[in-house]
């Protein structure tokens, strides 16, 4: 009996500590079954496991999710030469497991999806977000009409006061909410009822991004049968049921856009003012593959793209403005001496606004919001370093090693907007290796619409507010909640008028 539990050890180290890895590149040794879960999971939200893994096995290693192998790349030149100069390779993205068909019956949306139904909905949302960017300046018009709405709801909050608490994280969050909102579906909410609707979507769509990365709901796509046991039933069906409120969201708004857009396409009298617009008239047009379940999903996957990423990065400003009071000196400087008012700010400023422009760079280098970024595949064999890799092997291009690179990023972990000007001319100075949205063909889809909206909600809310810490000697926690994009814990501070 001893013998053949020996026999079976040896054979599960065997497979395990050999056999699995010897093609692939060296990188810490996996557990059976469960891979890596339990270091990434013993420091969260992974930066200090990534830069650990890599001074231990160099810029190309394999780190292991259960049973899958990623193979991470941290170098940004080795990025550059495969993600972009071969990106059609690297452009493949990773199931978990049997995620796709269990979740959505098949591959649906843009975020996990691939091939020519990737390609094509990626160009079109592309085009519709260039035209309304683009010439009819919709994009814009949408942004600056939800920060006057987020205006008004502060200040009506200051009644008379010069100085009032608040807790900054609902109000941005809607904010944000309500500019991808009339982007996707025309609408924002405004009224007290619908924001109260809108703050239970947030608190599911925040529940969604944290439980999309834990192991036991990856670990029940890549071993399904197991989604009876107790724990994991409970952690799966969470993770299910936000899925589920999420898609319901999506198709109501398509079914309340439907009768709206019927009157429009028959009319034929409009541009599209929205993407389910713009797409229900591709529809119409006899587009192939373009169908209400694949929109459905391209909605979701924007929507919740949408929201988070762009919410936190800017409450983390306030976070780094209360830990780094003379950064705030330094824009107010800035926008006294080139606005001089409380005026609207608009995109043609952005140029003359150097500080402005370094402080959002440094947030989001500071922020690096996606700890493991989303995780590539390959489409065909390939060679990176001495490595041949297979086709389909899940590579990521390790964009959060590379922005707190300190061969780079001198001091990466201080705050420091000045690294990104130049001493000598007073100008922006473009830092290659600054890369929150990522590169190559995934590179990420609402980016000119998050360069957007990062200057105008920034330049305008700093323009017309100081932020201050309730308590200096307490200041809020920079702590990062995991996800698949950090979180920043909740807090309050003051708001003092400028004008
Ligand atoms: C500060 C804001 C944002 C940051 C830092 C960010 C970052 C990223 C990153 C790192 C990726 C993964 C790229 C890769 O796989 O290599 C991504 C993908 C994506 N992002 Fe963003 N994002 C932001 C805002 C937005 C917004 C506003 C939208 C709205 C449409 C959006 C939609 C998407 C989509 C759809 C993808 C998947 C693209 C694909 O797979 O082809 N993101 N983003």
């Amino acid at each position: 009996m001893f013998w053949l539990l020996g026999l079976i050890f040896f054979i599960v180290c065997f497979y395990n500590f050999y056999w699995k890895r010897r093609l692939l590149p060296p990188g810490p040794l996996p557990f059976p079954f469960i891979g890596n879960y339990l270091e990434l999971e013993a420091d969260p939200p992974g930066y200090k496991t990534f830069e650990k893994w890599r001074k231990m096995y160099g810029d190309v290693y394999t780190f292991w999710l259960a049973e899958t192998p990623v193979i991470a790349i941290n170098d940004f030149n080795l990025i550059q030469q495969h993600f972009v100069k071969d990106g059609e390779t690297f452009a493949g993205r990773m199931h978990v497991g049997r995620q796709a068909e269990i979740l959505r019956g098949g591959d649906y949306g843009i975020v996990f999806v691939e091939g020519e139904r990737w390609r094509e909905h990626r160009r079109f949302a592309l085009q519709v977000f260039r035209n309304f960017g683009m010439g009819r300046g919709l994009m814009e018009e949408k942004i600056q009409l939800e920060l006057s709405n987020m205006f008004d709801d502060i200040n009506e909050e200051f009644g008379n006061a010069k100085e009032i608490k608040i807790e900054p994280g609902p109000i941005f969050e809607i904010t944000v909410a309500n500019i991808i909102n009339q982007l996707l579906f025309g609408f924002g909410y405004h009224g007290k009822k619908e924001k109260q609707e809108f703050s239970k979507m947030k608190d599911i769509i925040s529940k969604h991004m944290r439980l999309a990365t834990w192991p036991s709901v990856n670990f029940v796509f890549s071993f399904y049968p197991l989604r009876y046991l107790p724990y994991l039933k409970k952690r799966i069906n969470e993770f299910w049921e936000t899925e589920l409120i999420i898609e319901e969201y999506c198709r109501k708004q398509i079914e309340l856009h439907k009768k709206a857009i019927k009157i429009s396409l028959e009319e034929k009298t409009t541009d599209p003012q929205d993407y389910v617009e713009a797409y229900l008239q591709e529809t119409e047009n006899g587009k192939e593959d373009f169908s209400e379940k694949q929109l459905m999903y391209m909605l979701f996957d924007m929507w919740v793209a949408g929201q988070e990423t762009t919410a936190n990065t800017l409450i983390f400003s306030i976070l780094y403005l209360l830990h780094n009071p003379h950064v705030q000196d330094k824009l107010h400087i800035e926008l006294d001496t080139i606005i001089g008012s409380d005026r609207r700010i608009n995109l043609a400023d952005k140029s003359s606004l150097i500080y402005v422009n370094a402080f959002i760079n440094e947030v989001q280098r500071s922020v690096n919001l996606l700890p493991l970024n989303l995780l590539h595949k390959t489409l065909k064999d390939v060679k990176i370093g001495n490595y041949f890799i297979k086709k389909n092997t899940i590579v990521v291009p390790q964009i959060s090693v590379v922005m707190y690179d300190e061969k780079i990023f001198q001091e990466p972990h201080k705050f420091k907007p000045e690294r990104f000007i130049d001493d000598a001319n007073a100008e922006l100075k473009k830092i290659d290796e600054l890369v929150p949205f990522s590169i190559g063909k995934r590179q990420c889809l609402g980016e000119s619409l998050a360069r957007m909206e990062l200057f105008l909600f920034v330049a305008n809310f700093y323009n017309l507010y100081k932020v201050t810490p309730i308590d200096p000697s307490n200041l809020p926690s920079l702590e990062k909640i995991p996800g698949v994009t950090i979180q920043p814990k909740q807090f309050s501070c003051n708001f003092i008028k400028r004008f």
